[in-house]
């Protein structure tokens, strides 16, 4: 007949639920910081994400509430609530990739490096609980000052006999997101596919957009390139000052690290040919820790695509950035070594 009795539809929906649930993958998602500005929206994201089978929250304070209200939301990943140190272990454990927005935000006048008294032993930290209970995991670090808390983590590791460079990222998409929303208005241009690489490191002049690789290919005049630059690399302080002393980006940044997870998660499930743009070791310039589009694949970093043809205008910032990045590295890596 025409008409598909309730019985066999629902048999039908029962088909079709057990073949999505076969096609779902089984990736376990970390976050630490879940509570805070960027953990909630980030969390949500996450939950809505078809790749990933348990969302588990971490933070000193209101998680169970956060994971409980996530938790009602109809979609496969399941949600659990880790709060404190004592329940780190057990939230981390069997972790595919941790992600860390854990730590205080700006507020207006300060700098990311201004973060690192508080930030600094904050990660080292995490990176410690991480390096002990999911030393194979992708780490995705969010915390600021970046520049260094890649470093810090990348020391810990070390000192744990697990460091693999290939897994530990600096979260730099919102510098991209940025500077594709940014040039797309400048340029009128269908923001959906407009990408700019940026490269360097995440704080002021260390963050150089390479406006001259931009897909499709746009070029602006000297001025202007000028000014969209610094644009870009004051863009976080855009925000700082708008929030007036309440905090820093976290919707936006919970969009782009959301972007970054997912990138990652195709990747290391074996989807081919994802790029993204993140701060790793790295040997494409003096500075030891280098933001440049990567290539991602089943075991996190699987090649770095480097800083191709640059135009001197982008050589300039390039030279700019690095007495900055290179001592923001250094505080990084001095800080776990006791100098
Ligand atoms: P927030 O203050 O709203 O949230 C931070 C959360 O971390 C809080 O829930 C707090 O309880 C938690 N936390 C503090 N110490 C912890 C610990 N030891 N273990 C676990 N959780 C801990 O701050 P927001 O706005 O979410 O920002 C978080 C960090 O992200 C800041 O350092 C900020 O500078 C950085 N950030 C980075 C960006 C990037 O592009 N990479 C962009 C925007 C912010």
């Amino acid at each position: 007949s025409r008409f598909v009795s309730a019985r066999s539809f629902q048999a039908l929906s029962v088909l079709g639920r057990s073949f999505s649930t076969t096609q779902q993958d089984s990736n376990k998602v970390v976050i630490l910081g879940a509570s805070g500005g960027i953990g909630q929206p980030l969390s949500l994201l996450m939950k809505e994400n078809k790749r990933v089978s348990h969302l588990a929250l971490y933070d000193i304070a209101h998680t169970k509430g956060v994971a409980a209200d996530l938790s009602h939301i109809a979609t496969p990943a399941k949600v659990t609530g880790h709060t404190g140190p004592e329940e780190l272990s057990a939230c981390l454990q069997g972790a595919d990739v941790v992600v860390i927005p854990a730590g205080v935000p700006r507020k207006p006048g300060m700098t990311r490096d201004d973060l690192f008294n508080t930030n600094a032993s904050i990660v080292r930290d995490l990176s410690e609980a991480c390096a002990r209970n999911c030393p194979e995991a992708v780490l995705c670090i969010i915390s600021n000052p970046v520049n260094s808390t890649v470093p810090i983590a990348s020391e810990v590791f070390k000192k744990a006999g697990v460091h693999n460079p290939d897994k530990i990222f600096g979260v730099t998409t919102l510098d991209v997101v940025r500077a594709n929303t940014f040039i797309a208005e400048a340029k009128n241009l269908d923001v959906s596919q407009v990408n700019v690489p940026v490269v360097g490191g995440h704080s002021g002049v260390t963050i150089i957009p390479l406006v001259s690789q931009a897909t499709p290919a746009i070029s602006f005049p000297y001025a202007d390139r000028g000014r969209i630059s610094e644009r870009i690399q004051n863009a976080g302080t855009e925000v700082v000052e708008a929030k007036a002393g309440t905090g820093s980006a976290t919707l936006s940044m919970a969009y782009a690290g959301a972007k970054f997870v997912n990138s990652m998660l195709g990747a290391l499930n074996g989807q081919q040919g994802i790029v993204e743009c993140a701060y790793v070791k790295s040997d494409e310039t003096e500075a030891s820790y280098f933001a440049t589009p990567l290539l991602l694949g089943k075991k996190g970093l699987e090649k770095n695509l480097g800083l191709g043809k640059l135009l001197e205008f982008e050589v300039e910032l390039l030279k700019k950035a690095m007495p900055e990045l290179k001592a923001n590295i250094k505080k990084g890596e001095d800080f776990v070594n006791g100098n």
